[in-house]
């Protein structure tokens, strides 16, 4: 599941592209409930970049070792 693809889909999220921390209020929440599609917004494996269980990804550790490298050689190169 690509979750930052689905975050980004107009049919699952009215202007995506658009800053409206609005959309997860609770009220909100709570009107698309029912909606198959918009509700796909709250459900919990959306906000994990690399999904969960058997089938996520197996490079997770690595990219994520990786990101550090990355941001600690744009530092001075210490990890702390
Ligand atoms: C920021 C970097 C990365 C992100 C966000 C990412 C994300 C994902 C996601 C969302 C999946 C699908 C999981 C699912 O089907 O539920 C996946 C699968 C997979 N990823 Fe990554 N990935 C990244 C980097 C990597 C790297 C560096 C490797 C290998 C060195 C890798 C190897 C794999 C493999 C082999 C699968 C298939 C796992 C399976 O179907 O059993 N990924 N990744």
């Amino acid at each position: 599941m690509g979750s930052a693809i689905l975050q980004r889909d107009p049919k699952i999220v009215d202007d995506p592209w658009a800053f409206r921390p609005e959309r997860f209020m609770a009220e909100a929440v709570q009107a698309r409930k029912n909606d198959p599609l918009k509700s796909l917004l709250d459900h919990k494996l959306i906000e994990k970049p690399f999904s969960f269980g058997a089938r996520m990804c197996l490079g997770a550790r690595l990219a994520e070792m990786e990101m550090m490298i990355l941001i600690s050689q744009k530092h001075g190169g210490k990890i702390t």
